[in-house]
């Protein structure tokens, strides 16, 4: 059950990270300044000050946290408050060493890092969770709080005898005896039967299950999701008892890891952490800003952090070009963000990040480039905040995205070792950004009965209910879109027969074969006179109900059926039977017929935000040249102060921000 509560924040929180840890009084004053000069508002603390303010077991000291949050309070700042459970203390690890986790090789982790403790420890847990109570008392209410952050990026793996224990008892609560146990781990192949619960083990190297046994190793990251999400929860409960305000995590870059609905559920709103590559293409970027709103059906979420600048920790770390914050900022605002935090404020002077980009940087200065972007950048966020906050997005597309799917099908031993789940999914996203139609991301679970087509790109994994939900969405006059290895498996992972298993009605075929191609090897797809590139597996389909729409240029089956199309019930189920080049999606799409935000030119990134009484566009152009937007009537411009209508040019680099109060 949800007992989260539900959000509205009260602007879009700027600002991030502070670590004054480090700072003396005359460093942390000139950062109030500082602060008040580039419209910061809130500020991410003490994320990892537990040895500070726990010296000793049981023995807190709150003195120099009581001065920082009383000085942000009076300089008007927030605080987004983190229990600093990341990183425990050296005296924790030192008195209880079962608080450290054990590597996927077996070896009990020394003090040193952070995020090195076992999740489920029992002692970890109890020292977090009176931390948690502790600060929940005594900041409750504090002038300073806005909102609670809990631990920081969750996301280790841990081997160590107890959660070897855990995983015992998590899997006798999912399958209740040893047989069902044998028949859902399919056993009776290698050999692998087990007689009793004790002979079961965590999927390490050392048995190398992880490696080759997909199913043990789907169960095994379902139970460190759940021994996470409950790691979570118990800080959460602690501060709930004190404290009303919305609780959240930052989730690490875009996990693969840890199930995101799953640890969503759990927050009162999502956050996470954007730190995209210097290559990385923008519609990639925006497709995880439509994920991560997608965890709580639409909800705004926040940009928990991300760099004014360069990073430290890449290969190389690339200045952020002029404007290039201001852009990578308002795109996550423009797919549903209420908040552009930063890491960090202050450059750190020693440590494992000195290089890393920050606001205030080593030069302690307010006349640098990156100070006064961010100036600017607050300024326009003060001025937008009220068009922004709270509103969403209305989509008439939605893509399942299941973590569930992308382990499943990134741990099948073939048919091509070169399949990546996000990079397929990028495949289908990319012909919706380019169109500039709105898309949800939405997990296997959710109500899809509203959507005008559903996405199934590589959901390789049917969980229960999904095949029954699809065929009546067709059924009833909804359109589907079905990539290659779709349907194919349970949640066990077990085939559930004729390729494409649970797909076969409702797409009117079958598949006899599947090709894999080489990384640097293609085929063709030609569909209505035009030849589209496709790439890593071919299926050779056979029709029953559906007709050919596309047809393989290459191999054997030069002339086989490669995008087919069948009608079903009042609905129609599309089937692309290879991983399609962008170009043959964004043909279908146009073909399926959804309406754009607005007109515009390829390379635009276009978004609308929406409540009852106003809509908000966003037009953001990455390009380094100008690019043209066909604006429909009634839009104003606030940071402009202007009405803008019709073709309307963007210049490079830059976004606009567009508003219209909606007339019944
Ligand atoms: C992560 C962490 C931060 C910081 C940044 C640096 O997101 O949460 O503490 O280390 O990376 O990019
Ligand atoms: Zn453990």
């Amino acid at each position: 059950m949800d007992k989260t509560i539900p959000v509205k924040l009260d602007r879009i929180y700027f600002g991030g990270d502070y670590n004054p840890d480090q700072w003396d009084e005359k460093t942390i004053n000139e950062d109030m300044r500082l602060f008040q000069k580039a419209h910061i508002n809130l500020v991410t603390l003490p994320v990892f000050s537990w040895a500070k303010l726990e010296p000793e077991e049981g023995v807190y000291d709150f003195g120099w946290l009581d001065s920082i949050m009383d000085k942000l309070a009076e300089y008007g700042i927030g605080v987004n408050l983190a229990t600093p459970t990341v990183a425990q203390p050296a005296w924790m690890s030192r008195k209880y060493p079962e608080v450290l986790d054990v590597d996927i090789q077996g070896r009990r982790r020394t003090h040193g890092m952070r995020v090195h403790f076992c999740y489920n420890s029992p002692k970890y847990l109890e020292r977090a969770r009176a931390i948690a109570s502790e600060m929940a008392k005594r900041y409750a209410k504090h002038p300073a709080l806005k909102l609670w952050h809990v631990a920081n990026e969750y996301g280790t793996y841990c081997y160590c005898p107890v959660c070897r224990g855990k995983f015992i008892l998590w899997l006798k609560n999912r399958y209740g005896s040893i047989e069902k146990l044998n028949e859902r781990w399919y056993t009776a192949f290698w050999g692998r039967t087990l007689y009793d619960w004790e002979e079961i083990n965590l999927p390490d190297e050392t048995n190398d299950d992880f490696r080759f046994n997909p199913t043990v190793q789907l169960d095994y990251l379902r139970f460190v999701t759940d021994s996470t999400a409950a790691c979570f929860r118990n800080e959460y409960d602690a501060i709930r008892q004190y404290s009303d305000k919305p609780i959240q995590t930052n989730m690490s870059g875009f996990i693969k890891k840890l199930d995101q609905f799953v640890m969503a559920s759990n927050m009162d709103i999502v956050g996470w952490d954007n730190y995209p590559w210097p290559t990385q293409e923008m519609s990639f970027v925006a497709m995880k800003h439509d994920i991560m709103r997608g965890l709580r059906g639409g909800q705004s979420f926040l940009l928990a952090e991300q760099s004014p600048n360069q990073q430290n920790w890449q290969p190389y770390n690339v200045l952020k070009r002029p404007g290039e914050v201001r852009r990578l900022s308002w795109q996550a605002i423009a797919h549903g963000a209420d908040s552009c935090l930063y890491f960090q404020m202050r450059q750190s002077r020693a440590g494992q990040e000195k290089f890393h980009g920050a606001v205030i940087s080593h030069a302690g200065r307010d006349d640098t480039r990156v100070f006064r972007e961010t100036e600017y950048l607050g300024r326009e966020l003060e001025i937008l905040s009220p068009h922004v906050v709270g509103k969403r997005t209305k989509a008439q597309a939605a893509i399942v995205f299941d973590w569930n799917a992308w382990w499943a099908l990134e741990n099948s031993s073939g048919p091509n070792r070169d399949i990546d789940y996000l990079d397929g999914v990028h495949s289908y996203y990319k012909a919706f950004y380019g169109r500039h139609i709105s898309v949800d991301f939405v997990s296997e679970d959710a109500d899809i009965s509203g959507y005008k087509l559903v996405v199934l790109p590589y959901t390789y994994m049917f969980r229960p209910g999904l095949k029954e939900k699809l065929d009546s969405f067709v059924r009833n006059g909804g359109t589907l879109l079905a990539g290659a290895l779709s349907g194919l498996v349970d949640e066990n992972d077990h085939v559930t027969g004729e390729f494409p298993g649970a797909l076969r009605d409702v797409l009117g075929l079958r598949i006899e074969e599947t090709d894999a191609l080489r990384k640097d090897c293609q085929n063709g797809i030609n569909m209505g006179g035009r030849e589209y590139p496709c790439r890593l597996v071919c299926d050779i389909v056979i029709p029953g109900s559906a007709k050919t729409l596309g047809c393989f240029t290459k191999e054997f089956y030069a002339g086989g059926p490669a995008v087919t199309v069948n009608e079903y019930g009042c609905g129609k189920a599309y089937y692309i039977g290879s991983v399609p080049d962008t170009a043959l999606v964004s043909d279908i799409v146009a073909k399926i017929g959804l309406s754009s935000v607005i007109r515009a030119d390829n390379g635009l990134e276009v978004t609308l935000r929406q409540d009852e009484s106003e809509q908000t566009l966003f037009v953001i152009n990455h390009t380094d040249a100008p690019l043209r937007a066909e604006l429909p009537e009634g839009f104003f411009e606030p940071l402009a102060g202007q009405t803008v209508s019709g073709s309307t040019q963007i210049a490079a680099n830059d976004v606009r921000v567009f508003v219209r109060r909606i007339t019944a």
